[in-house]
């Protein structure tokens, strides 16, 4: 669909819910992250780009205080609040998010008052694209600006993730959030986690002669299940046990984490030092125009996340596998893991051989059958209509 289309699907939805037009409709982006996994809350480096497809807020402002939302995709789970009455634990369910988002623009001290707004997505739940964090950000961008308010992005992202962590309970880092506000089309985002500095870095597939496919194994990963949040606390402990800030802080010293004697911890923590390596060498190569060189960097990404990390999972193994026997340059999984997509760097004329070797390969081991897409590095969250 294009993206005046989903605007005008997100509005009919809004006509349909409420009886009337919106005021606006607002999108923003899920993301596919390049390279870079666990390090964001390790205040270390990613490299997500924003997706094509997203979330829709359409939305008007409503003078009694409320707080009104429906969802196309949860059209039996309708909530409505006062927004005064909003605390962490007070809304469960999808509704959390753009909730969540209500709650930390308050908090904040933001003068937002009360809106309907019916949501649209056209991207799935659960496969590691930040849906939840587009919903977020559609929401707390329709707010602000709903309500004439002009909040910096980077503020924007961080009062997103408050929603995430605080509202909806779910230990995450910035990373997604800021994808989704921040990014460029044409480009990924490099971020750095502990000073928040961002920049773009060109990401330019089709003048490479290039595809990035998206294979979405249908297993679905839910970051409230405990194991993201068990492996974020590995490495508090790693960073306590080497007595530094964060991991971000181990670099240079090859032998540093030897002094980490438990070999799960040592394996953790091995994880975030190289990975943060791994972007920063990413970036280098794409700076340097040389897209098809990072490659082996997304492979050796995904070895560290299976391997030392253990967060894959056997479908996103098999698609790796597949894709690289298929000619893919590089594949890993992308996002929190246990579930979720896996990406692919393909050449143009490899894209179908590669598809349907990763489509056998699936129906051999008895996989439920993949969903794969190429996708375009869009632009960041904005007003849509
Ligand atoms: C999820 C979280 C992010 C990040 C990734 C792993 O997407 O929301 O903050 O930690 O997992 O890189």
């Amino acid at each position: 669909m294009t993206a005046d289309g989903a605007a005008d699907q997100a509005a009919t939805w809004f006509g349909g819910c409420y009886g009337a037009e919106p005021e606006g409709v607002w999108h923003a982006p899920g993301r596919v992250n390049l390279i870079g996994e666990h390090t964001d809350y390790n205040e270390g480096f990613v490299l997500p780009f924003a997706l094509s497809q997203g979330v829709r807020a359409a939305a008007s402002r409503r003078g009694d205080g409320l707080l009104e939302l429906r969802s196309r995709q949860a059209p039996d789970e309708p909530a409505t609040m006062p927004l005064s009455r909003l605390v962490p634990g007070s809304v469960t369910g999808w509704a959390a998010y753009p909730a969540g988002a209500a709650w930390a623009l308050t908090e904040a001290g933001l003068a937002i008052g009360g809106a309907s707004i019916a949501i649209d997505a056209d991207l799935e739940r659960g496969a590691a694209l930040s849906s939840s964090a587009a919903l977020e950000c559609a929401t707390a961008l329709a707010l602000t600006e709903l309500h004439g308010l002009s909040v910096p992005r980077p503020e924007l992202a961080e009062l997103a993730r408050r929603a995430e962590n605080e509202f909806a309970g779910i230990p995450t880092g910035i990373m997604d959030q800021s994808a989704s506000l921040l990014c460029q089309a044409g480009h990924a985002l490099l971020l750095d986690c502990r000073s928040g500095e961002s920049s773009d870095v060109p990401f330019d597939l089709p003048a490479a002669g290039l595809v990035l496919l998206v294979v979405d194994t249908r297993v679905r990963h839910a970051l409230a299940d405990g194991r993201y949040a068990a492996r974020r606390r590995a490495c508090e402990e790693a960073a306590r046990v080497l007595g530094v800030r964060a991991l971000r802080d181990v670099t240079d010293d090859p032998g540093a984490l030897d002094r980490i004697a438990d070999p799960v911890l040592r394996r953790r923590a091995r994880h975030v030092v190289t990975e943060n390596r791994r972007v920063l060498a990413t970036v280098r190569l794409l700076r340097a125009g040389d897209i098809a060189g990072c490659g082996p960097l997304l492979s050796a990404s995904h070895r560290s996340l299976r391997d030392d990390f253990d967060i894959s999972w056997p479908q996103a193994d098999a698609a790796v596998d597949a894709a690289v026997s298929a000619g893919a340059l590089g594949a890993r999984m992308t996002g929190g893991g246990f579930g979720g997509s896996a990406i692919a760097l393909v050449p143009v004329d490899r894209t179908d051989g590669m598809a349907s070797t990763v489509r056998a390969a699936f129906a051999e081991a008895r996989y439920r059958e993949p969903e794969i897409r190429g996708a375009q590095p869009s632009t960041g969250a904005e007003r849509v209509s």
